[in-house]
């Protein structure tokens, strides 16, 4: 497990303390970030004490739990509840994941709990993604194509075509991995990060796209590729169990055969 600790002088103050219903027997204590810039204050950590036997089994379900009956305040992203849209991905127990998919019985002790690292907090559970949603737009995800499209059928792909998009389609945009790479909190202005660069590959490796060339061309540079050092913390963390450190890996590749 990659872990992201807070650090021990971070200016985290404690916060309030939620105690479980009388007669709870299986209680359980989360250990959750609250910052609201908008008052100033210092961020804090509050403590809830939740009934496990009256709970959903994953964080997600804690987390909307205290939301809908004890702090209506606490504020998070969510949607689908299932892996899919990437909206609930957040610091859990050290590592970053999704609430959703994230057993409560699976974390040993307190559940700490903190927004997306490195990444500035609009309040609470909810990082800023301003930055690297701008650096998505940054290299075109979507098919560009010159030729004439077919007025009768789809583009078509063999077999072997469509698999070299296998392991980078299923990517859901949660930046669980952008932001727990070492690269990426230094230089996240200019590097474009492990996510961002794994949908360039989608792109770069798809066939039926006509702007390859200039896609590779976009990411040539020593801060928007070359500032991946292959530290694999993106691939260990990744909760679709995914590999950014490989498709950015492939792109180097290609840039290399290129200039051969
Ligand atoms: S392999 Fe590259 S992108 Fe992944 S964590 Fe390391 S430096 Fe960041
Ligand atoms: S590669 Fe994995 S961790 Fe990174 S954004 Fe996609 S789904 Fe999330
Ligand atoms: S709520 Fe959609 S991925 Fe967790």
């Amino acid at each position: 497990m990659v872990e992201f600790a807070l650090p021990a002088n971070s200016k985290v103050q404690p916060g309030k303390s939620h105690k479980a219903p009388a007669g709870a027997k299986k209680v359980k204590t989360f250990k959750i970030y609250r910052y609201d810039p908008d008052t100033g204050a210092n961020p804090r950590w509050d403590l809830f004490e939740i009934d496990l036997d009256d709970c959903g089994p994953m964080v997600l379900d804690a987390l909307l739990k205290i939301k809908n009956e004890i702090d209506s305040t606490l504020t998070l992203r969510r949607s689908c509840r299932e892996g899919i849209c990437g909206s609930c991905a957040m610091n859990i127990d050290g590592a970053n994941t999704l609430a959703c998919l994230k057993p409560i019985e699976d974390i040993k002790g307190q559940a700490v709990i903190s927004p997306l690292p490195h990444m500035p907090v609009v309040k609470d559970l909810v990082p800023d993604l301003s930055v690297p949603y701008a650096q998505l737009a940054s290299i075109k995800p979507w098919m560009q194509t010159q030729s004439p499209q077919p007025p009768d059928r789809e583009v078509l792909q063999s077999p072997e075509e469509r698999a070299k998009l296998d392991g980078l389609w299923e990517c859901i945009l949660c930046f669980c991995c952008q932001t727990s790479c070492p690269s990426y909190w230094w230089n996240g202005e200019r590097y474009l990060g492990p996510a961002v660069l794994l949908q360039a590959a989608r792109w770069i490796h798809d066939t039926r796209d006509e702007f390859t060339g200039e896609r590779l061309d976009a990411v040539e540079d020593a801060f928007r590729l070359y500032r991946c050092h292959t530290i694999m913390n993106c691939t260990n963390t990744c909760p679709k169990g995914l590999n950014p450190a490989k498709a950015i890996g492939s792109i180097k590749e290609m840039l290399a055969e290129r200039s051969e």
